[in-house]
Formats: structure tokens, sequence, C-alpha cells
């Protein structure tokens, strides 16, 4: 059960030809992680976290939040710098922690990758159908609105009359269906949508710096109201919201085995992409909550709501942002319907999955099958799912995988000492350490729902191990082969 995986078939495997295309350049990777990272937490969630926790002071919380995933982010770049091969958390754990604690985090995943790219699609649903309906296009509630709604607090579900999300599962399956196409196309495409958010972002910022009113800036902090609203507490509390803006750098390790030199690029895509969403965050937290005062923003659509605070000379922006948010989303789901398909082909090679699972495209050279596997439960969670039970799900699974990681990167470093790393985490034991408790400082702060679904979901995943994954296992049966 603690068996590991040599490092030494780990590395052979990224020299064996014949799978995967390696077309991927540090910029591509970047994008990647851009394409990955930008999306329903800074178009939807600043707005929440300003208005009922942080108020302007939501920048000191991207600032928070920045820094514990910039630990992760430290750890992950070591080791996809390390073992520069598909299956990001997942590898390194076999690597580390033994086959048990590899499966865990490879099922763990499942709740970041196949669960972000549902939850993101139902927030692509919402700004669609805003979209539509400025040009007289409505879409019946009835069809564009899961049938539950969900309350975090006490964890109730009400009904709401609607019957299923048909804009979320559209965007799902127009996005399977470009994954299965290839890779470098899907990776122009994501080049493209990346240019154009960052963009929208980029004039929102500009402009928008010119209509702060400094009195929506004052007091900064604002006075606590109780645990998590406003004063100290209020900032911790909006970077637990806000941690999610963050996710997807990680992504960037999923595409190991498509990078050209994964070795340097890893580390360039991972933090680049890391460190220019941190400086965008800051600066629309800062021009959003100075445009509009705090109170007024706890809407879908924030960032749209500055811009109508700005009056008829800023009105032209309106059309941009919704544009923008649109193409955000859609690559969010991008990447991380990419993402999944990539960990589940490793746990396949491994034997950990059935062998059917790692079949490439005779033509496409892509991991089809998982990739349909995906957008097909994607799609089913996007239909029928509230967004916040997705959303907390997503985080929780999420901040687990980074644990894992850091803890990860602590052990190696005792146990193999001397494996070549290309790049290292600075200031060890530090990073790692601290990484490991900023994490499970965030994770603590999420309701007990949110727990319990996590511990089910583990305890299945725990179950498919000793039932399948341990009796196919390719290191634990050496006779038998994947091939
Ligand atoms: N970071 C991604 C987003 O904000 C998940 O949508």
């Amino acid at each position: 059960m603690f068996n590991k995986k040599p490092l030494a078939i780990l590395m052979k495997e990224t020299q064996t030809e014949g799978g995967l295309k390696r077309t991927l350049t540090a910029n591509n990777l970047i994008s990647l992680g851009i394409g990955a990272i930008i999306g329903a937490g800074i178009f939807t969630l600043t707005g929440t976290a300003a208005a009922q926790h942080a108020g302007p002071a939501v920048v000191l919380s991207f600032i928070l939040a920045g820094v514990a995933c910039a630990f992760a982010g430290l750890c992950y770049s070591e080791f996809a710098s390390m073992i520069p091969i598909a299956g990001s958390a997942y590898t390194y754990a076999y690597a580390t922690m033994g086959e048990f604690i590899a499966w865990i985090i490879g099922w763990d995943l499942i709740l970041e990758y196949l669960f972000g790219a549902s939850t993101v699609a139902v927030s692509w649903s919402g700004y669609m159908v805003s979209f539509l309906k400025d040009f007289g296009i409505s879409i019946p509630a009835s069809i564009a609105q899961a049938p539950y709604n969900y309350d975090s607090t006490t964890g109730v579900f009400t009904a709401t009359g609607a019957v299923i999300n048909f804009p979320a599962i559209f965007i799902v399956a127009i996005i399977t269906t470009l994954l299965v196409v290839g890779i470098s196309e899907s990776a122009k495409f994501n080049n493209i949508i990346v240019v154009v958010k960052v963009a929208v972002i980029l004039l929102f910022i500009g402009f928008g710096l010119f209509y702060i009113n400094k009195d929506n800036l004052i007091p900064f902090i604002p006075a606590s109201e109780g645990p998590g609203a406003f004063g100290f507490d209020g900032i911790v509390r909006g970077a637990g919201i806000i941690f999610f803006a963050y996710i997807g750098f990680d992504a960037v390790s999923t595409a190991a085995q498509e990078a050209k030199n994964p070795q340097k690029d890893m580390p360039r895509g991972i933090l680049g992409s890391l460190i220019i969403c941190t400086i965008i965050y800051i600066l629309v937290g800062l021009v959003m909550t100075g445009m509009v005062n705090y109170k007024d923003l706890n809407v879908p659509d924030p960032v749209a709501v500055a811009v109508n605070a700005g009056g008829e000379s800023l009105f032209w922006l309106r059309f941009p942002i919704k544009i923008g948010a649109i193409a955000g989303l859609s690559s969010v789901i991008l990447v991380m319907l990419m993402g999944q398909p990539r960990i589940f082909y490793s746990m396949s090679r491994d034997g950990l999955l059935p062998k059917f699972f790692g079949k490439v495209h005779p033509k496409f050279q892509t991991p089809y099958i998982t990739t349909i596997l995906t957008g097909f439960f994607a799609m089913l969670m996007a239909g029928f799912a509230p967004i916040n039970l997705l959303g907390e799900l997503v985080s929780i699974g999420t901040l687990l995988a980074f644990v894992i990681v850091c803890g990860g990167i602590l052990v190696l470093r005792y146990t193999n000492p001397d494996i070549p790393r290309p790049f290292k985490t600075p200031l060890f034991p530090v990073v790692p350490i601290l990484g490991i408790l900023v994490c499970l400082y965030l994770m603590q702060g999420l309701p007990w729902h949110t727990w319990e679904r996590l511990l089910i979901w583990m305890a299945l995943g725990i179950i498919i191990y000793f039932a399948y994954s341990r009796k196919h296992s390719l290191l634990r049966n050496p006779e038998k082969t994947n091939e």
C-alpha cells in the first residue's frame, strides 16, 4: 500500500515516445495557467468577498490567498520540474508517499478538475443568459438553472422549479469536442481567449482608475461586525472565498508531458501565471471597491456594476466586459476539462484504473475516452447541481491536494536528497511547512457539510482502491502489463 513508484521508472516514462505530443512552449504554459485561473472567482466572487467580508480590504484578502497559493505553487514547481510527466499531484504523491496516498490524491483531484469545470460552467450559463437578454433573446429560467438551490449555512436544499441548466451542459459539450480533436488546436483557442479576457480586464483597470472615488476606500478595513464580517477576521474569511479565484495554476503541471522543455518551462508556467494573476486581482479589487461602495457589490456581475457606476461615459465598456467574462469562463472550463483526463490517463497507465482509460486516439493523439467520460460527468453535474455546493467542494478538494503536494516536497528532500532538482523551493523547509499550515487554516474555515461530503467522497475512493486498483496496480503486480 505504501509502495512508491521508483523515480527511475517515472523518468523513463517521460522519455518514452509514442504517447502524447510535445507541442507546448513556456508562453503556452503561462497562457494555459492564466486560462485556468481567471474566471468565476474574479468575475463573480470578488463582489461577494468585498460586500460581505472584507470591504476595500478585499485587496488584502487577495494578497493573503495569493501568498497561500505561492507556497503551494513553489512546491508544485519543484515537483513539476523534477517529475515532468502528466498526472500532476497524483504522480508526485506516487513517487514520494506511496500508492495509497497517490490514489487518494488522484481521486481528490477529481473534485478540483471535474467539479471545478462544472462550477464554472454554471457561472458561464449565468453570464450567457444575461448577455443574450441584452439582445432580446431570453432563455426560459426553467432550462437555465439547476432544479435545486442550496443554502450552505444550513445545508438545506430547496426546489427552484427549473428542470435543467441547459446552457451549462451546452458549453461543456462544445469544449469536450474541442479537446477530443487535439491539444495543439485547443492551445491556440486558449491563447486567443486568454488575450481577450486579459485585455478586457486591463481596460477595466486602465479606465476604472480614473473613476475611483477616494471616499469609497475609507475606511479601508471596515470595523468588525462579528466573526468573518469585516475587520481582520473578515479579511481572512474573504481570502478563503477568494481562494477559488486562484485555483488553476496547478493545471499547468497536468500538461507536463506535452511541454517541449518541461524542466525549465513548468516553473515558468506555474509561477508566471500565478504572479500575473495576483497583480491583476489586486488591481481589480482596488479599482472595483474604489468605483463603487463595497456594500453594493453583492451581485453576480460586480465588474459590470462597477462600470455602471462610472456613468454614461463608461457605458461602452459593459459590452466588452460581458464578452470577456464569457470568454474567460470558457477558457477555465477548457483547462479543467483538459487536466482531468490526463490524470485519469496516468492512473490507468499505472493500472489503478482500467486500461481503456489510457487509450490515445490514433488520429488526434488525445486521451479521448477519458475526455469524453469527463465531459459526460461534468455535463451531468453542471446541468443539475447548484453552484455553491459545487464551489465549496472544489475549494476543499483543492486545498487538500495542496497540503499533500507541500507534504511531498518535505518528504522527498529527506528521502531522496540527490535527485536533480532543476527548480528548488526556496527557504526550505519554511515554504512547504507554511504551505501546509495556511491551506489547513483555510480548510478549517469551510462549513461542516463540505467536510462531510469530502469524507464521503474519499470513503468511496478508498472502497474503489481496495476493490479494484490495489489488485490491478502494475507496481504491485509486475507480471501484468498495460500494453
Ligand atoms: N480560478 C478559477 C476561477 O476563478 C477556478 O474560475
